[in-house]
């Protein structure tokens, strides 16, 4: 499966969004390599790809959230720290038993579906508190 960002996804803020789209794509191309049985040097350029990628737009937004002053900082930082574990993990085994089945769901669920309910839920939050404080 692929994961496509669309206008459902979209927080409003400029920078957050292009920054979802790169990482749905390193999402998407980790994916691929995954189910099309590249070899091993490929799934691990896509992990470290994907796990870099993380920690720069975790580490651009979180300092957007410093700067509006936005209120659950401290909980949204540690959605992310648990997030950028879990890259970090699942990376650890595809990289130890290349990608099977049960690690390609995984990926699924664990690195796609969070992102997309972490956007839907808590970005979208972010960027109208964003919103709200640019206007004052
Ligand atoms: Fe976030």
């Amino acid at each position: 499966m692929r994961y496509v960002w669309d206008g459902s996804l979209a927080t409003g803020h400029a920078l957050i969004d292009e920054q979802h789209k790169q990482l749905f794509e390193a999402i998407n191309d980790l994916l691929k390599n995954c189910e099309g049985g590249t070899g091993k040097e490929e799934l691990k350029k896509s992990l470290d790809f994907l796990n870099s990628y993380t920690i720069k737009h975790f580490f651009d937004e979180e300092v957007l959230q410093k700067q509006y002053g936005y209120p659950d900082y401290p909980n949204h930082q540690k959605y992310h720290a648990s997030f950028k574990e879990t890259v970090r993990e699942l990376s650890h085994k595809l990289i130890l038993s290349g990608a099977t089945d049960d690690l390609t769901l995984e990926v699924q669920r664990q690195i796609g579906g969070w992102l997309v309910s972490h956007i839907q839920v808590q970005d979208k939050k972010v960027a109208a508190h964003i919103k709200s404080q640019a206007a004052k």
